[in-house]
Order: structure tokens, then C-alpha cells, then sequence
């Protein structure tokens, strides 16, 4: 076996400024559940789970370029999985923006499809995960509140997630511009 690089996924990271906004928002809500810290914030493109060098080698090179424009990322609500009257996962949606993560996560797909990783059974479906829920809560109050950040996606970032005690910590890997 290569050399494990570790458990992978790839993501639109948030600006520092979004992810501040964003905390004040949260933090006046009263939301259920483990509320994982700001800086692990993230929307994920592709969860690639534990991988070892010449498979995430691999997927880097199908990901060479990423064929999308900088793009507008738009957090525009609330919702949770698998529904809001018994969440057990609270998320901010995504409303602009979304066709261009959708378009990015099908490049990551094949990447992950050439580099010989098993093909994603759940449905893409681009939200940032605020927090997790056990057991499941009725939120539909909190997903009607109004939500409106937005910037300018202008690059992607692999994480590596180290789970142990607490909250994971996700250390970026590799930083995938968009092109231009
Ligand atoms: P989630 O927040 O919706 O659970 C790191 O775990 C990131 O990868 C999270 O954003 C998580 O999405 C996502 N992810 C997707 N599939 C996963 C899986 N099978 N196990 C763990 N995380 C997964």
C-alpha cells in the first residue's frame, strides 16, 4: 500500500469576512445541536474519505483544471437533512452559485471515478453544515430566518480531516484555482 495522505475531501473554502458575518449570524440563533467551530466551515464538493498519495494524485490531475470561471457563491437560507421536522443536520443553503457547484462537483466525480474511488451514491446537494443533531430536532422554525452572504468563489481547497476528541481539524492541502 502507498502512503496514506489521509481522509480527503475537496471544498469551496469561506473568506475570512464571510466566515466572520456568518458566526454573528449563527451566534443569534438558537441553534440545536453540536454548532462546529468557524473556521471548519466549508462546502464540500467531493468527500473523497481515506486516500492514499498516487490515488489523490490522481484525482489532483483530473481536477487540472477546473474547468469553471470564478464564480458567485450566494448563502441564502437555512435547511437541514434529512428535514426540518426531525433534523439531524442544520446547513445554510446555497442559492447563486449553486449550477457551478454542481458543474465542479461532476468534474469531481470523474476525477475521483479515474483515480479508482468507489462513485458517490448521495445526490449533490451544495450546504454548509453548521451543525449536527442527536437526537433529531423539529427546526422549521429557525429554516424560515433569512440569510443573504455572498462572494466570490475564486478557488477550491482539499482538506485533510483529523478526527479525534472534539471537533474535527481540517488542514488545508492543496489550493485548486478556478481559471480566471
Ligand atoms: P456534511 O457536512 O454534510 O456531513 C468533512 O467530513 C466533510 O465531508 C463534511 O462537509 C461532510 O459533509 C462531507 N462528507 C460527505 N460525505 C461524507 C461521508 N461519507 N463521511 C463524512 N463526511 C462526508
Amino acid at each position: 500500500m502507498d502512503e496514506i495522505v489521509g481522509r480527503v475531501f475537496l471544498a469551496a473554502p469561506l473568506p475570512p469576512e464571510i466566515r466572520f458575518a456568518m458566526n454573528e449570524r449563527v451566534t443569534e440563533m438558537p441553534i440545536p445541536g453540536k454548532v462546529g467551530p468557524a473556521d471548519n466551515w466549508h462546502i464540500t464538493l467531493r468527500f473523497l474519505d481515506t486516500v492514499d498519495r498516487v490515488t489523490y494524485e490522481r484525482f489532483l490531475a483530473g481536477m487540472d483544471p477546473v474547468t469553471e470561471t470564478s464564480f458567485s457563491i450566494r448563502l441564502d437560507g437555512f435547511g437541514a437533512f434529512p428535514n426540518p421536522r426531525k433534523a439531524t443536520v442544520f446547513w445554510a443553503g446555497v442559492g447563486e452559485g449553486s449550477a457551478q457547484l454542481t458543474m465542479i462537483n461532476e468534474q469531481a466525480e470523474e476525477a475521483s471515478l479515474a483515480a479508482g474511488l468507489l462513485p458517490e451514491e448521495r445526490p449533490f446537494h451544495p450546504h454548509l453544515t453548521l451543525s449536527r443533531i442527536r437526537p433529531p430536532v423539529d427546526v422549521r422554525e429557525l429554516v424560515d430566518e433569512e440569510l443573504s452572504l455572498s462572494w466570490r468563489c475564486e478557488r477550491l481547497v482539499t482538506y485533510r480531516s483529523h478526527l479525534g476528541r472534539g471537533p474535527a481539524r481540517y488542514e488545508p492541502l492543496d489550493w485548486l484555482d478556478l481559471i480566471g
